[in-house]
């Protein structure tokens, strides 16, 4: 589990080394002319399976296929991904083209198929790719046939069984790759000797026993790949030092013995990246001091406590270090020479135990995150003289002082929960690049900067828990890609909504607007959220994304934002673009909610409570269909509750007390399942979850009754989260599914982010 912000494309430099590897030029260079027994075959084959819409087109399958120039026979077969799903038959027409020598399959869906040993009947076979297939079971023993096989690749899959007497006779073998399986047993130490190999990845499997690499082992092998292999014993580094051409190595999520971290090895000096992330190592190793090559190196969520040796700064190619995760405290050397001279471009430290004050950061440095730590004092100002600086995460720390002027020259400035105090800098010149700027939980005072209009980029906007004294910034509906503005608990004052020659308030790209605990006043027209065009689109599953999605091609990020959401505070550790939300509560705003709410059609959560809102809830509430969480409460909003928030099926928290509302409560599934505390307060509210009956006689109302009702809200809950999909979407989903009805989960979690603190005494 890695928390890193920072995170280097190293997938996209594994796949270029493993085309490097498969690049065979024999095999490119032949006529597209083949023989009609051949193409009828081809035809045959396609016709064993369902296509997916996007690739029916006869054109896009035959792309794919070489014939030999000279036989006609089908030599070359690489099937464009994600077209092809069924089940792949041991009689299916794929196996008469026995001529074939290339054949790549991967990235369709096999499902449940198990690897045939009718493959063995392709004996001419020299690269098999059949990566993300959905295939299961053992590995068919016929693989043994496909002697003449440089590369084989079975990634992603469910595959089972032994390694030894699968790659017993594939002695030709440049690149293997059975990463992410379910693959068990030993790592056989015939892997290490086979005399051509120089790709290896076993990474994410079942492996047990110890990892033994035989003294003779192949000078070939440059990338090897073991990580998270569930062995039983510890790995020994020493066992490395036989690879003399190693320049890839990937052990993390393996436990490494003590006494070979801390020792002198004899590592291969041509190694240029390694990842010993989670291998519970406590001390520096002192090896890496002769990796004079290195250029990524990656120590994350290991124990290493102390210093941070002066020696490793000095490394004269490392571009890439993280040390996230760790219990470091300091620094050896001078602060002021030791990082600032070295070639480092990316640097993650944060999650550690720093005190003290900040170094003066690489003079080349790109990306730096040193988010929770303790550092104190100022942010130096020799940050202003990075000119290749990109990202700046200093948040959660004890910074003190002002805000360096600079911060208008950066992509993504994150100085959340320090001491800083003092203006924002003035000083965002025209083509100023920040996209992000987080600058909450700090002591900030004075207004804010105008110039903030020259950052025309700028997305996500947090300025929340400082001591801003200014008005609504209106002018900031001139920034074209803003999404995210968060003001709450500082000193604004005033109107949040325009002059009336000034038309609707209409930000372009608005999705979340938490200006809650200020002090605004005045009342909101009929037409307020009209043509707020982020918030009225529903965007497809597909369209959404990370709202920290700036990608670079070297790098990742994302933003944190706290949000009252369903009633409770959290942190959240990642927020989505789709999201839509508006928080106005703690105010003192006055008169209707504007009957333009309606039009918000994406909007998830409304709170509006603690303000002095009057009038009736409007029925438009009804067309606002993704609405999740409502909070109306503390207001003087009278009449009755419109029958169509009983029909919103995705709202799952709904507070109106201390209103003044009367009559029935909606009697849909979502409401009656509130806690009663939501509508109490009020003049004259009867229905359920209140014991008050709107009739005469009465209504039987078991607890029994009330714990289905729950049952069946995280039945949907649960729904809905497997709808959005794998991945991506699945953390939000899942997080909304246990804020809801398992708080207890959350302080858990929280308290032991908490035990930082007593790891870094
Ligand atoms: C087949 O193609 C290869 C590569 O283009 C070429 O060298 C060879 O001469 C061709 N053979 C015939 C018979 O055309
Ligand atoms: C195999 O085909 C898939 C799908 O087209 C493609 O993504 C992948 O890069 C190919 N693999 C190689 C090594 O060319
Ligand atoms: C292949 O075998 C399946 C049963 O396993 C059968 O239904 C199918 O007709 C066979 N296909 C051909 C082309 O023989
Ligand atoms: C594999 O090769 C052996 C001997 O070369 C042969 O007997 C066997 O039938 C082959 N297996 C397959 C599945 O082709
Ligand atoms: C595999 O190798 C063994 C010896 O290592 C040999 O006896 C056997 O015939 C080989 N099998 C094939 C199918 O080549
Ligand atoms: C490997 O070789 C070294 C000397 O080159 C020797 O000291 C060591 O014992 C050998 N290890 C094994 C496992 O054979
Ligand atoms: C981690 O290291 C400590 C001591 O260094 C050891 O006691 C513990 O067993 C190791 N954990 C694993 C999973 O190897
Ligand atoms: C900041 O300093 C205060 C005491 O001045 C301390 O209680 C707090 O834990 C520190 N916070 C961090 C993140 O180090
Ligand atoms: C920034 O760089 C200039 C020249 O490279 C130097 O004169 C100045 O002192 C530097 N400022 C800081 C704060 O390091
Ligand atoms: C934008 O930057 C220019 C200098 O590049 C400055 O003159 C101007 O005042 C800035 N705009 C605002 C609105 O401050
Ligand atoms: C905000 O600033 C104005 C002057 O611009 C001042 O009169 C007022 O007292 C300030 N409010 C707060 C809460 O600091
Ligand atoms: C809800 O939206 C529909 C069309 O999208 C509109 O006709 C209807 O008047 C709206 N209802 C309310 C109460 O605003």
């Amino acid at each position: 589990m890695s928390h890193s912000r920072l995170r280097l494309r190293l997938l996209t430099l594994i796949s270029i080394l493993f085309i490097i590897t498969t690049t065979t030029t024999d095999l490119v260079a032949a006529s597209l002319r083949c023989r009609p027994d051949q193409t009828e075959t081809l035809k045959r084959f396609k016709n064993e399976f369902s296509f997916s819409s996007s690739c029916s087109d006869d054109a896009d399958f035959f792309r794919g296929v070489t014939c030999d120039n000279v036989t006609g026979a089908v030599t070359v077969l690489k099937l464009p991904g994600g077209c092809l799903r069924g089940t792949l038959r041991p009689n299916s027409s794929l196996f008469e083209l026995s001529h074939l020598r290339y054949l790549n399959l991967s990235f369709n869906n096999f499902a449940s198929s198990s690897l045939t040993s009718a493959f063995g009947q392709l004996k001419n076979l020299e690269i098999l790719l059949l990566s993300s297939n959905g295939f299961i079971g053992q590995v068919p023993s016929s693989i043994r046939n496909h002697t003449k096989l440089t590369q084989l690749q079975l990634s992603h899959n469910k595959l089972t069984g032994d390694l030894t007497s699968l790659v017993q006779n594939l002695t030709k073998l440049s690149a293997l790759d059975l990463s992410y399986n379910q693959f068990s047993g030993t790592i056989p130490s015939s892997l290490f000797t086979l005399p051509f190999l120089s790709y290896l990845d076993l990474s994410e499997n079942h492996l047990t026993g110890s990892l033994e690499i035989p003294n003779f082992s192949s000078s070939k092998l440059q990338i090897l790949m073991l990580s998270f292999l569930h062995l039983s014993h510890q790995i020994d580094l020493r066992i490395f030092s036989p690879l003399k051409s190693l320049s890839y190595l990937h052990l993390s999520g393996n436990s490494l013995t003590p006494t070979s971290v801390d020792s002198d090895i004899d590592f291969t000096k041509t190694l240029r990246i390694l990842l010993l992330s989670g291998c519970n190592i406590s001390d520096f190793p002192r090896f890496l001091k002769s990796l004079q090559n290195l250029e990524y190196l990656d120590l994350s969520d290991n124990r290493i406590k102390g210093n941070v040796p002066d020696w490793l700064w000095s490394l004269p190619r490392l571009t890439s270090l993280n040390l996230y995760n760790n219990s470091f405290t300091g620094f050896e050397g001078s602060l002021d020479r030791v990082l600032a001279n070295s070639s480092v471009q990316v640097l993650d430290m944060a999650y550690n135990c720093f005190r003290g004050s900040f170094p003066d950061p690489p003079l080349f440095i790109i990306n730096l995150s040193a988010w929770n730590n303790s550092f104190t004092g100022d942010i130096p100002l020799s940050t202003c003289n990075r000119t290749f600086l990109d990202v700046l995460d200093l948040s959660y720390n004890n910074f003190t002082g002002s805000i360096p002027p600079c911060i208008g020259n950066f992509n993504i400035v994150n100085l959340r929960k320090n001491k800083l105090e003092g203006n924002i800098p003035d000083e965002f010149y025209s083509g100023a690049s920040t996209q992000t700027l987080d600058l909450g939980y700090n002591r900030l005072t004075g207004k804010l900067p105008r110039s903030l209009l020259n950052c025309t980029q700028l997305k996500f906007v947090s300025l929340d828990h400082n001591r801003i004294n200014d008005t609504f910034p209106l002018w900031l509906k001139a920034l074209p890609s803003l999404k995210v503005l968060t003001l709450r608990s500082n000193r604004f004052h005033g109107p949040i909504s325009p002059p009336d020659d000034q038309g609707p308030l209409a930000f372009p790209k608005l999705q979340i607007l938490e200006i809650s605990h200020n002090r605004f006043t005045g009342s909101l027209p009929v037409n307020y959220f009209a043509n707020w065009s982020a918030t009225s689109l529903k965007t497809d599953d597909e369209e959404r994304l990370y709202m920290g999605d700036y990608t670079s091609d070297r790098f990742g990020y994302e933003e944190t934002l706290d949000l009252q959401y369903k009633g409770l505070y959290m942190e959240q550790g990642k927020v989505l673009t789709f999201y839509s939300a508006i928080d106005f509560s703690g105010n003192k705003l006055e008169g209707e909610i504007p009957e333009s709410i309606g039009l918000l059609k994406a909007l998830i959560a409304l709170n509006l409570s603690n303000n002095s809102f009057t009038g009736h809830i409007p029925m438009s509430f009804g067309n606002v269909t993704e609405l999740e969480s409502l909070d109306l409460s503390g207001n003087k909003i009278s009449g009755e509750i419109p029958q169509e928030l009983g029909r919103l099926s995705y709202l799952a928290y709904i507070d109106v007390s201390n209103n003044r509302l009367t009559g029935q409560i909606p009697q849909g599934t979502q409401i009656i399942g509130q806690p009663k505390s939501s509508f109490e307060g009020n003049l004259g509210l009867c229905g359920l979850p209140l014991e008050e009956t709107c009739f005469r006689e009465k209504i039987p109302s078991t607890q029994e009754q009330e714990e289905e009702e729950e049952e069946e809200a995280i039945l949907k809950w649960k729904a809905v989260a497997i709808g959005y999909g794998p991945g991506v979407l699945f953390g939000l989903a899942i997080a909304h599914v246990v804020a809801l009805y398992k708080p207890e989960w959350f302080i858990k979690n929280y308290g032991q982010d908490r035990l930082r603190g007593i790891r870094c005494l």
